[in-house]
């Protein structure tokens, strides 16, 4: 199983036999193996430096309804809020205060939100904080959309894929959501001249291993420039609240081989990560990542935007992340950069 490492080394690639092959076969010691090598390309693109991205998380107001998601717009118990764009202009100037130099807005799809409101929002962040690099969040939306988002002044998109398996999609989405349509979302991204960010729950219900290597195949084509992955974990008002989380292990495994198939991509630690295991995001900077993304959202606000059960930090101060990330990741010998954080290959192209 070396040898496989070795080549997806070297190669940037296997073949997904191969893929299946290092999965199934995956141990201790070959975990090992496979995050010297990922934290060796890591330190060689960037360092020692892992990326923070403040999270503000403006809406949980959601018209869709995946089956995983604890702020699906059927959860009648989920108590709604919206943050106004003075609140979170707010949350950026105490960001800023605190170091960060990204800001991701994240939030369910909320009509609410209009191209108007949007851009308005996206417009006034930039005007404040020239020099900090903003990331949407907000689900699928039209080429257009996304167009005036990006002459607005955003900057980079995250949008997982979920899942690359058209069957296991339709499993965890109702009917109305398509893959094709979420895949030629994040093409459309690409095209338009965003950072782009895909990537996948790992654990959630009926995934088995071909998903993972078609997960890997499609990161492969797309190429992008940040990829989230993170356990899936149920929330008790879902219809997968008797399923089991994500396992650690596996997530770790996948952060490794994803350092090593995309070596200069931006991979965050999750807060899912963190949820499932009390170290789980120093293990996930250690297997390869290179971005942690507290939350900046009002203390609160928080509580509320649970997509699963027990998520982390929910009753802190965003000071309080921000320091307790900083002893974290320095107790394992990182740091955190007070910068953009782009793709090593975009600096200096804002
Ligand atoms: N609405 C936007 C979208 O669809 O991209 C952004 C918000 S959505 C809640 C953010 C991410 O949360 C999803 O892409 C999904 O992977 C993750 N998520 C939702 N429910 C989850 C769960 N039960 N366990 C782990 N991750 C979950
Ligand atoms: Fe909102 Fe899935 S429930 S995007």
């Amino acid at each position: 199983m070396k040898k496989l490492i070795d080549k997806l080394h070297k190669t940037r690639g296997l073949e997904p036999a191969e893929f299946k092959e290092l999965i199934n076969n995956r141990c201790p010691e070959l975990s090992e193996y496979l995050f010297a090598k990922a934290r060796a390309v890591q330190t060689e693109n960037y360092g020692q430096d892992v990326y923070i991205r403040g999270l503000i998380e403006f809406t949980n107001y959601c018209k869709n309804d995946c089956y995983y998601c604890g702020i699906r717009k059927s959860n009648v118990k989920a108590e709604r809020y919206r943050l106004t764009k003075e609140q979170i202009l707010q949350c950026c100037a105490m960001g800023y205060e605190l170091g960060f130099r990204t800001f991701v807005l994240q939030g369910g799809e909320d009509g609410h939100y209009t191209d108007e409101r949007m851009t308005d929002i996206i417009r006034a962040i930039k005007k404040n904080h020239p020099d900090c690099a903003l990331t949407i969040s907000i689900g699928e939306k039209s080429y257009d959309t996304y167009k005036a988002f990006f002459e607005a002044g955003a900057d980079r998109y995250l949008l997982r894929h979920e899942t690359a398996n058209e069957e296991h999609y339709g499993r965890l989405h109702p009917q109305q959501m398509l893959l094709k349509n979420r895949k030629q979302c994040l093409y459309d991204l690409k095209k338009i001249g965003y950072q782009v960010g895909c990537g996948f729950m790992v654990g959630s219900p009926f995934q088995n291993t071909d998903c993972l290597v078609e997960d890997l195949m499609f990161l492969k084509e797309l190429n992008p420039h940040m990829v989230g992955i993170g356990p899936f974990i149920p929330h008790h008002d879902t219809p997968f609240a008797g399923e089991k989380a994500g396992d650690l292990e596996l997530v770790l495994f996948l952060i490794g081989i994803i350092r090593l198939l995309l070596p200069t991509v931006l991979l965050p630690a999750t807060t899912a990560l963190g949820t499932i295991y009390p170290e789980g995001r120093e293990l996930g900077i250690l297997a390869g990542g290179n971005v942690v993304m507290p939350n900046l959202s009002p203390k609160d606000v928080r509580k509320k935007y649970l997509l699963y059960d027990n998520k982390i930090c929910t009753g802190d101060e965003a000071a309080e992340c921000r320091h307790c990330l900083q002893g974290r990741i320095e107790k394992i010998g990182y740091k955190i950069a007070v910068t953009r954080g782009d793709h090593i290959l975009l600096k200096g192209k804002t």
